[in-house]
């Protein structure tokens, strides 16, 4: 397998407006992540990846993008980015910026042009279509409820929006918008960052047929097949590959919601004609149900297992893939997969998730405050609720009276997308140390017992573990490069892997229960001679008949 950086890099997830705010106003900025730069150089991570930090008006926290030259005001200046980006170099890290260009903000200069006439020459930007019979084009639903079409009275014409209204799709399928969008890129890329994170990357091209789609439980069409690895997505970006992306030494990694093992090799093919690595979602839809993510179901273990390994093996020697079990759309992993119901298991739990991630073949992403273990949080009623899709969702869902409310409430507190957009808790003063002002979103009150100062004091804390498993994959060329092979797929309990490289052997045991389990070492694993790399009870030796604690993670070399 080819060796190269971003196969041996552990990236960390910034949510700018949640990291750090420097100036008392409630909202993190840039100065507040260069003030923190050190505390990422002390964890040990190689990238950033930062969401976006353009300027925009927030319909979406700045997913719905107004220019991309420029700034959101509330973050800083250009000038305050500079530094930024210096201050990471400085450090040997580097900085991926999210690339938002399946839509841009409706108050982006092209769709104001686009709106203004049919024959505007900007009209060709976004994807507009007659209404069909006095009603939409066709019957998809938007990723943000309600129809993925909008009617534009001056017009009289629908535009195409498959988030929220204020994020209309641009037109991939005019050269001009490939012109403008990579032209954009190469600006990015001739100041210095070091790579592009791509949003909804997968959706970009749609079958110009727009045909109707199956209807969901909302009524609305499933979109899916008809605009997810939709028909000229992979032209698209090996022509973004040829004009800009081979220009520069960059990470690329696509967000392909939808995306299958089969088309997961050809956008992040080792032959380097498209994207570097995909990020999917297959392993955290496993306890998706009807209405969407809307539920509290749990994910069996036994169907985790099988997806991820597939993921592992499939992709071996082919393409590369991105490890994470948390984004600034996904719960807390330690509320989901985890344990929060005592310390102890709660410091166990998190331990074991990281350990059980970080020791497969990928590129492992850690988003802000997972290495402190930081949980979901307890939202009081909706008004604590900030994010477009949640308060979208619950209106949806509750006026047409498919969830009752208090019923949806619960399932908003366990998986709403606010659960990992509140800020980080970085000490136990007021407001976590995040600001001196009013945050824009409640503390989890939880900050006392949980804050980063807290943990960089104590050795065996949560951050001092994910520090550990950063390094380790930097030591020994068996994490990055070792080939995958689940052990006892049928196990309700555990999940064990090997990785294997040369004449080396590393052995991962996870126990995902709160009860001890018996555990039988298999061979060739030698109690007597495994080296033990990483474990979350202590100093603790293998051995041929073990039992496992509650949460216990346990990695051997051998
Ligand atoms: C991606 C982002 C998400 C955003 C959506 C629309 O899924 O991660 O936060 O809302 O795209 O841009
Ligand atoms: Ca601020």
């Amino acid at each position: 397998m080819k060796k190269t950086w971003w196969k041996e890099s552990v990236v960390y997830q910034i949510y700018p407006r949640s990291f750090m705010d420097s100036n008392g106003d409630g909202i993190g900025d840039l100065n507040g992540i260069t003030e923190k730069m050190d505390y990422l150089k002390e964890l040990g991570i190689d990238v950033i990846w930062l969401s976006p930090v353009y300027q925009s008006p927030n319909a979406d926290n700045g997913y719905d993008i107004s220019d991309y030259q420029a700034i959101m005001e509330e973050f800083g200046t250009m000038e305050d980015f500079d530094r930024m980006l210096a201050a990471a170099h400085q450090r040997g890290i580097r900085l991926v910026m999210d690339l938002v260009v399946n839509h841009t903000s409706d108050e982006h200069a092209w769709f104001v042009e686009s709106r203004k006439s049919r024959d505007n020459p900007y009209r060709d930007f976004y994807i507009w279509r007659e209404g069909k019979d006095g009603k939409e084009p066709n019957n998809w639903g938007s990723c943000f409820s309600g129809s993925a079409w909008k009617y534009d009275p001056s017009t009289e014409m629908y535009y195409l929006h498959l988030f929220a209204e204020k994020q209309p799709d641009l037109n991939w399928d005019n050269p001009a918008v490939r012109d403008a969008v990579f032209e954009m890129m190469d600006w990015w890329c001739r100041k210095g960052i070091d790579g592009f994170r791509m949003d909804v990357i997968s959706m970009i091209s749609k079958d110009p047929a727009l045909p109707d789609g199956k209807p969901n439980a909302s009524g609305f069409g499933d979109y899916g097949p008809y605009a997810v690895n939709g028909p000229h997505v992979h032209e698209y970006l090996q022509e973004m590959n040829r004009r800009v992306l081979s220009r520069y030494d960059l990470m690329t990694v696509g967000e392909c919601s939808g995306v299958t093992v089969e088309e997961a090799k050809k956008y992040a093919n080792q032959d380097g004609s498209e994207l570097n690595m995909v990020f999917q979602f297959e392993h955290m839809n496993l306890d998706g149900g009807e209405s969407f993510k809307w539920n509290d179901r749990k994910i069996d273990l036994a169907e985790l297992k099988k997806v991820l390994s597939r993921w592992q093996t499939e992709l071996a020697g082919k393409a590369w893939n991105s490890l994470f079990w948390c984004n600034h759309d996904q719960p807390r992993i330690v509320s989901r997969l985890g344990d929060t119901s005592t310390r102890e298991y709660w410091e166990a739990s998190a331990k074991m998730l990281a350990t059980c991630l970080h020791m497969m073949q990928g590129t492992p992403y850690v988003y802000q405050g997972e290495e402190l273990g930081m949980t979901n949080v307890p939202f009081g009623n909706l008004s604590d609720f900030r994010d477009i899709e949640s308060i979208n969702a619950y209106h949806e869902l509750t006026e047409s009276g498919q969830i009752v409310p208090e019923e949806m409430m619960r399932y908003l507190r366990y998986k709403s997308r606010d659960n990992a957009r509140t800020p980080m808790q970085w000490d136990d003063s007021e407001n976590a140390g995040f600001t001196t002002g009013t945050p824009w979103i409640m503390v989890n009150p939880n900050y006392r017992e949980i804050n980063a100062r807290e943990q960089m004091g104590r050795e065996d804390s949560i951050f001092h573990y994910y520090q550990k498993l950063i390094r380790l994959r930097k030591e020994r060329e068996i994490i990055p490069y070792g080939a995958y092979a689940l052990l006892l797929p049928e196990d309700p309990d555990l999940f064990v892997y090997t990785r294997s490289l040369g004449d080396q052997k590393l052995l991962v045991i996870c126990n995902f229960r709160k009860e001890e389990k018996n555990f039988v070492l298999p061979e060739p694993f030698d109690p007597e001679q495994a080296e033990v790399l990483i474990g979350n009870y202590g100093e603790r030796r293998p051995e041929r008949q073990m039992m496992l604690q509650a949460y216990e993670a346990l990695v051997l070399l051998q």
